[in-house]
Parts: structure tokens; C-alpha cells; sequence
């Protein structure tokens, strides 16, 4: 095993911390505020993980209970709905219809219920390459506005957009 004394010296030589190192977290708030304008607490808002299946089921772990219901989109990647049920969750399953594969929001407002506890999107979508626009964003937030519904939004593809209006987070 090769050994780097500068390392050592600078402190590389413990365990990282668990939420990522600060340096890696600060760049994380800086490129969030550069491209959305807002910028996260890089200490408590924050977390880096080992790619986004374990963001995922970190986030769905944490929030579903059992008994809650989770809203996701189909065709959506596969982790989503294994993850849900280990948490005792249901997923509640709308079909993006083709050939635009948008959301049907009078579906959506059909499918919500009292036990709806979790919305997960996911913009550019994996396999369609649809994308939501502001005017999906606009029916999500009057959809779910005044209850307790949490939006798990997956943008792993934010760099890969060819749509005229770019890649919409909110
Ligand atoms: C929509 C979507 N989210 C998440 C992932 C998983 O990303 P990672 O490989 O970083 O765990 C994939 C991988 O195919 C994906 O298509």
C-alpha cells in the first residue's frame, strides 16, 4: 500500500465523515445556487451518497411509514418500488402515456388520497426522455398544496437535455 504523507498531514486519515467531506458538500451547495438560484445549507441540507440508488432509498426509507401511500410514474426505475415496500409503503402506480409520456394530472388527482405520503418524479425521464415543464410543476404544487405530501425528485439526467426549454427543477 502506497502511503501519501501529505495526505496524512493534512488530515485524509480517518474515516470520511458520513455525510461526504465538507469541501465536496460546499461545491454541491455552490453548483445548486449557481444553476437554481437557491443555495443549501452545505452542512444540513447536504448529503453525498454513493449514487443516487442509495439517495433513494435513504430518502424513501426515511419518510415512508407503513401503511403510506407512494405516487410514482411508470415506466420509473426499478429501485423505486422495491424500496417502498421494504418501508411498508404502497406504491400507487400512473402510466405516462405515449407518445409524449406526460403526467394525466385528473389522474393524479384521482390516484392522491389520505394516505398519500410521496411523490417521486423523475425529470429527464429514464426511458422516455420526456421532460416536465414549469406548467407540470405548477399542477404538482396546486395537486398537493395544503397537505402533507413530500416530492422526491429525480434529476440524475439534469445534464443530459436536449429540450427546447432546458432542464425545469421546480
Ligand atoms: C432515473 C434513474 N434514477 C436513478 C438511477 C440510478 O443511478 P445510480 O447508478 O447513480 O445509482 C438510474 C440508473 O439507471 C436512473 O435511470
Amino acid at each position: 500500500m502506497k502511503v501519501n504523507d501529505q495526505d496524512i498531514s493534512q488530515g485524509a486519515n480517518q474515516y470520511a465523515p458520513m455525510t461526504g467531506v465538507a469541501p465536496l458538500r460546499e461545491a454541491i451547495a455552490d453548483k445548486t445556487a449557481q444553476l437554481y438560484g437557491w443555495r443549501p445549507d452545505a452542512d444540513a441540507e447536504v448529503t453525498v451518497t454513493a449514487g443516487a440508488t442509495e439517495a433513494l432509498f435513504a430518502a424513501i426509507s426515511a419518510l415512508v411509514r407503513p401503511g403510506d401511500e407512494v405516487v410514482c410514474f411508470d415506466p420509473s426505475y426499478d429501485s423505486y418500488g422495491p424500496a417502498v415496500e421494504l418501508a411498508g409503503g404502497v406504491t400507487r402506480r400512473l402510466a405516462l402515456q405515449p407518445p409524449a409520456f406526460r403526467v394525466d394530472w385528473t389522474q393524479f388527482g384521482e390516484v392522491l388520497s389520505e394516505r398519500t405520503r410521496l411523490v417521486i418524479l423523475n425529470t429527464p425521464h429514464n426511458p422516455s426522455a420526456s421532460v416536465w415543464q414549469a406548467e407540470d410543476f405548477q399542477q404538482l404544487w396546486q395537486a398537493i398544496a395544503e397537505r402533507e405530501i413530500y416530492v422526491l425528485s429525480d434529476e440524475v439526467y439534469e445534464h443530459i437535455g436536449f429540450a427546447d426549454g432546458g432542464h425545469q427543477s421546480e
